[in-house]
């Protein structure tokens, strides 16, 4: 099976499981796990900020930071199909207390001008807005990149009304490589990041959530409160060491290897993919001119040993990864032909 259905399908490198199995590990709870510490720490570092919390996955990052800066009676500005608000059980508003106010932006690039618009004058039947949420690479947007620029005018207008900046960076090392620029362009000057050790750099568990040292106290807590404080994790942050020392830079072949498999699957008729969105890791494809009931395309796929995830009514995606090879890409183009091919 091909397996293009997403990065969070990659496994633990040899060397991450040999550095867990050897980990020097303590009680992460009482904060004296040493090797969940010196993740915290390689962490805070690389991404430009005063402190780092390890939690089991980017939907807690998420949950924490926002408990941290507090939502009831608060509202949030994000995206209308931001991971937080589409894909994260509606904790920003049912546990962070939230009320979330959707922006629409094509591919998910939210600008100044456009958050202008939405942005109410302080007065006593609106909730208060205090929180901008980014996302980058945003994965509904078809992982687009928020370039170095408009990230930093968003940053500042964010901050020109007095907003805290969140920015849900699961896959912000991607952004990183496809900029060619060093990760802290987009996270030192954010309030807080949240970013996955998973995913594309193949920790079996993990993200980190980032802030000032006070932030990040508050999160602790706020991660105490859910049942994320975890025992000998040092285990588990072993993984996410090397995931940061050596999984960074390779990301580039991911990206290299997507913007084939799009050049290929543009030659095939009934499927439609736009080049110039294909970015990072991700190609979302519409199967629409096909006229295939969507589940039918998708199985029929399977059938053939290419697995994607649906978008329904009448998109996939197929998102490149550590394991797949530049012999997958050709593979997976050729499925796609003899499975659109094959009519309705
Ligand atoms: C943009 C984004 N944010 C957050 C998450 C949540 O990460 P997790 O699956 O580890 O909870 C994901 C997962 O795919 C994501 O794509």
């Amino acid at each position: 099976m091909i397996n293009l259905f997403s990065d969070t399908q990659t496994l633990a490198t040899e060397e991450m499981l040999e550095a867990m199995v050897r980990a020097e590990v303590g009680d992460d709870v009482a904060g004296n796990d040493p090797t969940v510490n010196r993740l915290q720490d390689l962490a805070a570092a690389k991404v430009g900020q005063e402190a780092a919390l390890f939690v089991p996955s980017g939907t807690m990052g998420n949950l924490v930071a926002l408990m941290a800066v507090g939502g009831h009676g608060n509202e949030i500005l994000l995206h209308e199909e931001s991971h937080v608000y589409y894909y994260e059980g509606g904790a920003l508003c049912s546990i962070a207390g939230f009320t979330p106010r959707l922006v629409a932006a094509p591919r998910g690039l939210l600008t100044p001008e456009i958050l202008e618009t939405y942005l109410r004058p302080a007065n006593v039947h609106h909730p208060r807005t205090t929180v901008l949420e980014l996302e980058n690479t945003h994965n509904r947007g078809g992982g687009s990149v928020t370039p170095p620029d408009l990230h930093r005018r968003l940053v500042a207008w964010a901050h020109a009304h007095g907003l805290h900046v969140h920015l849900d960076g699961a896959r912000i090392f991607n952004a990183a490589v496809a900029s060619g620029v060093d990760v802290r362009v987009f996270t030192e000057n954010v309030d807080s990041v949240q970013f996955c050790l998973s995913k594309g750099l193949s920790a079996p568990v993990g993200s980190i959530v980032a802030g000032r040292k006070e932030f990040i106290d508050r999160a602790r807590q706020a991660r105490k409160r859910i049942g994320g404080a975890m025992r000998q994790a040092g285990h588990l942050a072993a993984a996410g060491i090397v995931a940061l020392e050596k999984m960074v830079d390779r990301l580039a072949e991911d990206h290299a290897r997507a913007k084939r498999l799009a050049e290929l699957v543009a030659k095939i008729p009934g499927l439609k993919v736009d080049l110039s969105s294909v970015e990072t890791n991700m190609v979302y494809v519409d199967f629409a001119p096909l006229g295939v009931a969507c589940d039918t395309f998708v199985d029929r796929l399977a059938a053939k040993g290419l697995k994607v995830s649906l978008i329904p009514p009448t998109r996939f995606r197929m998102v490149t990864h550590r394991h797949i090879s530049d012999a997958d890409v050709v593979s997976a183009a050729r499925i796609l032909g003899e499975a659109a091919r094959a009519g309705q």
